[in-house]
């Protein structure tokens, strides 16, 4: 399984939650890891799963991701398998917003197949760090996307 791990972060915390997931992609198989300003904006071929998470400002994803599936386009994600995560306070969700659910929007109009509602990971503190347990979290999540695409992916064409 191959995959691609795509992140904004602007104080390091959606990156280290983007790390632990490809960390855990990379037991599946060669996961590739970059920051939304690095991102191809063409996917290496055989790509299977795509995920792409970023901070909540404002109630939504941050200008870098938007600007990133604006340069996409619709269709680039045709065929592959895709979620999207957030990292955001912990405030009710009608409070906080979610770039997350604005990051699925864009992965299923650029012609993904979203395999995960999407997961928020939890900062907290006047300058917000992740709440203790949000990585092994992360790892958990990663590792149920995986085993959602390795459903998907007929032996044949592994
Ligand atoms: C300018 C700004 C606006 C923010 N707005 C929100 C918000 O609307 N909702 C929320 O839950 N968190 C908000 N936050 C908190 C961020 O979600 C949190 O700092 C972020 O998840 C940390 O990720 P990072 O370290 O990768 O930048 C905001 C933070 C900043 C700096």
């Amino acid at each position: 399984m191959n995959s691609v791990v795509i992140y904004g972060s602007r104080h390091g915390n959606t990156q280290e939650v983007a790390e632990a997931i490809a960390r855990e992609l990379r037991h599946h198989g060669p996961a590739q890891l970059f920051s939304v300003d690095e991102a191809p904006l063409v996917l290496p071929k055989k790509t299977d799963l795509v995920v792409v998470g970023g901070p909540t400002e404002a109630h939504r994803m941050t200008e870098p991701i938007a600007k990133f599936f604006d340069q996409l386009g619709r269709g680039q994600l045709e065929g592959i398998s895709a979620a999207g995560f957030d990292t955001r306070l912990r405030w009710p969700r009608w409070l906080s917003g979610s770039a997350g659910a604005g990051i699925t929007a864009r992965l299923r109009g650029a012609g993904a197949t979203v395999i995960d509602p999407g997961a928020s990971f939890v900062v907290a503190g006047k300058y917000p760090v992740l709440e203790a347990g949000e990585l092994e979290r992360a790892t958990t999540w990663a590792a149920s996307l995986a085993a959602k695409v390795d459903s998907r992916v007929p032996d044949a064409v592994r």
